[in-house]
Formats: C-alpha cells, structure tokens, sequence
C-alpha cells in the first residue's frame, strides 16, 4: 500500500506540473483527491490492513493529500502569474506611436465681433442682460408706443403663435428696453443681444432669424449729446480713431428725437465704393431718447428722468469687419467658411 501511495505520488506531481492551464488543475484535483478519485480508491482498501498499520497508512495518506494539495495551489498559482505577464505584455501601449488628431472648433465669425461689443460696453460699467425670444406684443410693441395700426405689427411681417396677435417672436430686441426699466433699479447702463425674427425673404441680405444688439441708458440729466458721444466712442473701438460718423434724423415710435447713425466707409474714406455701395457711408445703427411716454409705460417720472437707446445689427458689423458678402453663410455653418476666421 505504500508502494501504490508512492507510485500515485510520482504520478500526480509530475502530471500537476505539466498541467497548462487552471482546468487541467481542476482535473487533477478531481483525479487524485475526489470521492472516487485514486487516494480514495487506495484508502478503500485499508480494511485489509492490520490493526498497527492502519494509523501509519492513515498519516502517509494525509500527508500524500496535503502534499497534491500544495502542489496544485502552487502552480496554480505560477500559471497565473504568467496569464498575467503574457497579458501585460500583449496589452503594452507604445506611448512614441503619433496621437490620434481631433479636430477643434472655433468660435464663430459673429460671436467674435459681438464678445468685442460687449468688452467695450463692459469697460463703461454696462450690464449685460438677456431675455425672452418668445414674447408678448404687448412688450414687443405696445409699450414701445408702436401703435395698433403700426405696418410691423402685421401679420406678413411677425411670426405670431396666436390668432389674436398676443404673442409672438420678439421683432426687435426692443422689448429689453421695457423688461429693464420694469424690473431693474435706476440709474441703469445695460446692452441686450439677441435673436430676432421677421418675416423675411432669404436672400443675400435678408434672413428670418438675425442678431440685434440693444443698448440703453436711464439715468437723471441724460442729453442727446449723451448717445453721441457714447456711440462715437464706440464706433472708435470696433473702426478705428478717427472713424467719422454723421447722425441722420429718423423715426422710431419709441425714442424722440430718433437717428440713424452713419459711419464714412472705411474702404473708400468717402469716395463710394462696392463696400458703401457707391454711398460712402454706412448705416450702423438706430438711436434717440427714450419716449417720455415709454418711461412713463414703465412707471418712470419723465420729468426726473431721460435715457437714450440704440438698437445695432449684429451681422451686418461681422460681414463688414470679415469682408463676408452673403449673409446666409453666418448661418449654414459650413465648415470650410467657419475654418476660415
Ligand atoms: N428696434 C429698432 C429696429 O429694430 C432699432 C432701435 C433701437 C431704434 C433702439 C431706436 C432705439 O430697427
């Protein structure tokens, strides 16, 4: 018995060190150690065994046992310390191999002349505020002093949302100038950009969907001479010193008096060109005095207190200062226009 418990030993080592992998182990274990496994068989036969030798054999057979055991968890153990090592080495990453490029977006044309506003604006202590797109006409016109019968209130021109004209897509960014002085304390410097919509035609100079920049001025002893020497600055800042500008008298329902500000085409100095369109001026923005009945609209004292308001395209400004010709391209986002700024 002692013999076959040698040759089992021999046999079961030289196997378990041979094994390749973790279920080969498995195997063995069941092989050698399991209830029908070989040791067991051996140990069936101990009944043949005298009284003395029993207990020896018992010991030997534990011993044998545990012995398998070790050597199975043993390499068990190297088996999977080279999966590990063979798995470090096929997953090594070659840190000198090119990197894979991504490309990155820029910001866009107009965001770029629009973030230059409102530094300027900024720098003067004006806030900047943001408001609705969808709104009520009631703010959009009324409390502008723009009348019932006013032609930018028809339905050909505004996108309405319901049938008795109560609300509507903002036209203008106007509305801001009522939303400011209801709700924000006196004096108030604020300039509102924003998109607006009209019923337009899509052409090279028309869109449905544009950008307006307002501004506007509240405060006690505000004069016309107030606005231009504000917006001369301006002008200065986006065009250059020395840029010259010409205020044209105009009509806005909400500012008396109102104007067109104009600047000398900085192409042509004067001359006319392609650029001014043979004019030699540029028409930049609308402006005046905020309407006393409009302050009073928004339960401002007229007698204590004047402003001024202007309200500016936004896309007209990044197609001269990028020299873009069409406005439809500021919207397509085609990325061989987009790459080029
Ligand atoms: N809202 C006017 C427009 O869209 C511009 C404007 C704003 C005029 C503020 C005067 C004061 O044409």
């Amino acid at each position: 018995m002692k013999e076959m418990m040698q040759k089992l030993r021999d046999a079961a080592l030289q196997a378990i060190l041979e094994s390749e992998d973790v279920d080969s182990l498995e195997a063995m274990r069941v092989k050698y150690l399991g209830k029908k496994g070989e040791l067991t068989g051996i140990l069936r036969q101990m009944g043949k065994l005298s009284p003395d030798e029993r207990p020896q054999m018992g010991q030997l057979a534990n011993q044998l046992r545990e012995e398998i055991e070790e050597t199975i968890e043993t390499r068990r153990r190297a088996l999977n310390e080279a999966k590990l090592e063979l798995q470090l080495l096929q997953e090594t990453v070659d840190v000198t191999l090119p990197g894979e490029k991504h490309p990155m977006g820029h910001k866009h044309p107009m965001y770029n002349v629009l973030d230059q506003i409102k530094d300027i604006f900024i720098g003067m202590g004006f806030e900047i505020v943001d408001g609705p797109e969808v709104e009520l006409s009631d703010y959009n016109f009324t409390k502008l002093n723009i009348d019932e019968g006013h032609p930018s209130r028809e339905w050909t021109d505004t996108f309405y949302f319901t049938d008795d004209s109560r609300i509507c897509l903002r036209t203008q960014t106007s509305p801001m100038q009522i939303h400011a002085m209801e709700t924000r304390p006196l004096p108030i410097r604020m300039i509102a950009p924003g998109r607006v919509y009209r019923k337009d035609e899509v052409d090279a100079t028309h869109s449905p969907m544009f950008h307006q920049i307002e501004g506007m001025v509240i405060d006690k002893g505000v004069t016309m001479s107030d606005l231009k020497a504000t917006l001369n600055l301006v002008v200065e800042k986006i065009y250059g010193k020395g840029t010259v500008t010409r205020f044209r008298p105009h009509h806005f329902p909400f500012t008396e008096p109102s104007c067109e500000l104009d600047i000398q085409c900085h192409k042509c100095g004067g001359k006319g060109c392609p650029t001014c369109k043979g004019e030699g001026w540029i028409e930049v923005l609308g402006a005046g005095m905020v309407h006393p009945k409009v302050l009073a609209g928004c339960g401002i004292d007229p007698d204590v207190y004047s402003g001024w308001a202007f309200g500016m395209g936004l896309e007209r400004l990044a197609m001269g200062e990028y020299k873009i010709t069409d406005l439809r391209l500021i919207f397509e986002n085609d990325v061989r226009f987009l790459e080029q700024f």
